[in-house]
């Protein structure tokens, strides 16, 4: 039996070859952690899917940790994605949470976020990175409560929501901070691969955990081509667009 015949609705990702790893999608509501060394394509990614998004009619909403809004903007434009129309028809809202601000992100988070996203009607949410705002709190218990809260904020909203995070360099399976997992229903993973020859560099992501589904559990190569992400397994040959 297939999940859609289980009943757990699934919101199509944006990203080609994922979502037939996922049986559809995301299922709609989770929380999913999306984890990858530098420039494997965690912000490609997070805009890919609230672009999708838009162009089903759902808002989204960019919280923005690292990037501004020029600079992701001009990513979104490079591959040809509507952003313009998308910001301008406010189906697209991009957010900067300057990391200098500690105290009032970390106050917004565990105070009004929920219902500032459930009134800005969001149903699609990214927020990248969280590794940026773990670096906020300088405990394990105030990291874990600001993640603990970043989730049930995404969730009372009634959106589908993607954090990224950077990965641990010498264990790339895993986020650095090593919590976000904990908090998300759905974990991908976006790695490098070396060929034999050591020269050649690919691009595999993996589904290491996902809710309420079944998925396909094998890793796929993906290239970052010139409309954005998409598995594709005659990508093998590494690093091809
Ligand atoms: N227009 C483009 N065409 C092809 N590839 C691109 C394009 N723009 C970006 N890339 C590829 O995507 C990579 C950057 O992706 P992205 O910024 O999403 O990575 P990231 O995982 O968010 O990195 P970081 O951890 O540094 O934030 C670039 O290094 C490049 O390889
Ligand atoms: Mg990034």
């Amino acid at each position: 039996m297939s999940a859609s015949e289980l009943g757990v609705p699934k919101v199509p990702t944006g990203i080609a070859g994922l979502d037939e790893m996922l049986q559809g999608g995301f299922p709609a509501g989770h929380v999913v952690l999306v984890t990858g060394l530098p420039g494997t394509g965690k912000t490609c990614l997070s805009l890919q899917f609230l672009l999708a998004g838009a162009q089903r009619g759902e808002k989204g909403v960019f919280l923005s940790l690292e990037e501004d809004v020029a600079a992701l903007t001009q990513t979104a434009r490079q591959f040809g994605w509507p952003v313009d129309d998308a910001l301008k028809r406010e189906l697209l809202k991009i957010i900067r949470l300057d990391p200098k601000e500690t105290k009032q992100n970390i106050q917004r988070i565990q105070g009004e976020l929920g219902k500032e996203l459930k009134a800005l009607g969001a149903k699609r949410i990214v927020v990248d990175s969280v590794s940026l705002l773990n670096m906020l709190s300088d405990d394990e218990a105030g990291r874990r409560a600001t993640l603990f809260s970043l989730a049930a904020a995404c969730r009372s909203a009634g959106a589908t929501t993607v954090l990224t995070a950077e990965a641990d360099p010498t264990h790339p399976g895993i986020s650095r901070d090593g919590l976000s997992e904990y908090v998300s229903d759905g974990v991908v993973v976006l790695t490098y691969t070396t060929a034999a020859d050591g020269h050649r560099v690919g691009l595999s992501i993996r589904v290491l955990k996902m809710r309420r589904t079944p998925h396909l559990r094998s890793v796929q190569p993906y290239v970052i081509g010139l409309s954005g992400l998409r598995v594709d397994a005659k990508a093998i040959d590494l690093g091809g667009v």
